[in-house]
């Protein structure tokens, strides 16, 4: 097959991937007031649809008004006004033949209360990330720690906010357990010191996660997908491994293994690299422990990145690629020769320019 792996179809549940290319999630920070992005930002979506991806992911939405911005003039998706600015932007990703999927997030201890009306930072433990924020320039909040209360309310944000997904028609919800945000707080012991049953074994660190994704399947219908985005990496304090060690991060993918969840997202900084001082990658390292539909990210930027990266994944998320170039799954299908883009490139995510 000349188009190789990369353009073949990809059984995932009841869908059929046209390809393996799907636009990785992306803050936009474009939403101030309403909480629904610029028009330009929700277009910029259907256009990667139109111009080849098969899974097109949302920027991440925040799941309550009290503590889970992070960012912003970040997105939500709860008010009627939110869910019909966002239906008719899955129905355009859905007419290109590509499914569209709701990611969503509580920033937890990487806060910036200022931005929430409950003024408020959460967290598993009272620790702040070491780095200041580069956006306020000041140290982050040390966090209130999460009571059960807390934890539970927590809990109804994202509820809701898949209630709204579904409400929206999207094909999946997306839980990001990721770079350093409330649920990967919970699930790492650099941000989880707790002595009750959240914190301490792999088992009860895992517990918050698994408490999210159980109450979320239940309001979603059968057909709908769910995703789970994890990494060993957060967004402050970029250096620190968030597992302890191999075996501790492949315990985490076999606990996730057993939730409801039909697809393992893994975000990594470069997808390449060896992990835990091993000689695998990410990818091989949750590969090893399950068969869940794997997605890969971080530094797939040409065709020769993606075709190495499905060695061992199912389904490659590309972000800045998609966001710079809108031209991106044509010219890896055409073997192009293409740039590794910087973060400072992707910086223009967050100016008011639309992208082409
Ligand atoms: C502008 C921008 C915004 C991002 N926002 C999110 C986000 O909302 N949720 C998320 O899980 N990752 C987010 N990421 C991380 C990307 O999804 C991806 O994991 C990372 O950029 C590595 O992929 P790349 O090398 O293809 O850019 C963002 C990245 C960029 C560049």
């Amino acid at each position: 097959m000349s188009d190789g792996i990369i353009f073949s179809p990809f059984r995932l549940k009841g869908f059929t991937l046209k390809n393996r290319i799907g636009v990785a999630p992306m803050t936009r920070m474009s939403s101030p007031g309403d909480s629904i992005p610029r028009q330009d930002v929700l277009d910029f979506l259907i256009r990667r649809a139109k111009n080849g991806a098969a899974i097109v992911y949302t920027e991440a939405i925040v799941t309550d008004y009290e503590s889970a911005q992070g960012y912003p003039g970040q997105a939500r998706l709860v008010t009627q006004r939110q869910i019909e600015a966002w239906r008719r932007v899955v129905r355009a990703i859905q007419k290109e033949g590509s499914m569209a999927i709701m990611q969503m997030f509580h920033c937890g201890r990487m806060a910036w209360p200022d931005i929430n009306p409950a003024n408020r930072a959460l967290a598993p433990s009272a620790i702040t990330p070491k780095q200041i924020n580069p956006m306020t320039k000041e140290p982050y909040p040390v966090p209130d720690i999460m009571t059960q209360f807390d934890i539970d309310h927590v809990i109804v944000g994202f509820v809701e906010t898949a209630r709204g997904a579904i409400e929206a028609g999207f094909d999946g919800i997306e839980i990001h357990g990721a770079h350093g945000y409330l649920i990967n707080n919970f699930l790492s012991s650099y941000a989880n010191e707790r002595t009750d049953s959240y914190g301490g074994s792999v088992e009860n660190r895992f517990r918050f996660a698994h408490e999210v994704i159980q109450a979320v399947k239940k309001v979603m219908p059968e057909d709908r997908l769910l995703t789970f985005r994890i990494s060993n990496w957060g967004v402050a304090d970029m250096e620190v491994s968030l597992f302890n060690s191999k075996d501790e991060y492949q315990e985490i993918i076999k606990l996730l293994a057993k939730e409801p969840i039909d697809a393992i997202s893994v975000s990594t900084y470069r997808y390449k690299d060896n992990a835990f001082g091993t000689d695998q990658n990410m990818a091989q390292i949750t590969r090893e422990v399950t068969d869940l539909p794997l997605m890969i990210c971080g530094q797939i930027y040409d065709r020769d990145s993606a075709e190495d990266a499905l060695k061992h994944a199912d389904i490659v998320l590309s972000a800045k690629s998609l966001l710079l170039n809108p031209d991106w799954v044509k010219d890896v299908r055409s073997k192009k020769q293409l740039p590794l883009y910087t973060s400072e490139e992707a910086n223009i995510a967050y100016t008011d320019e639309p992208l082409p």
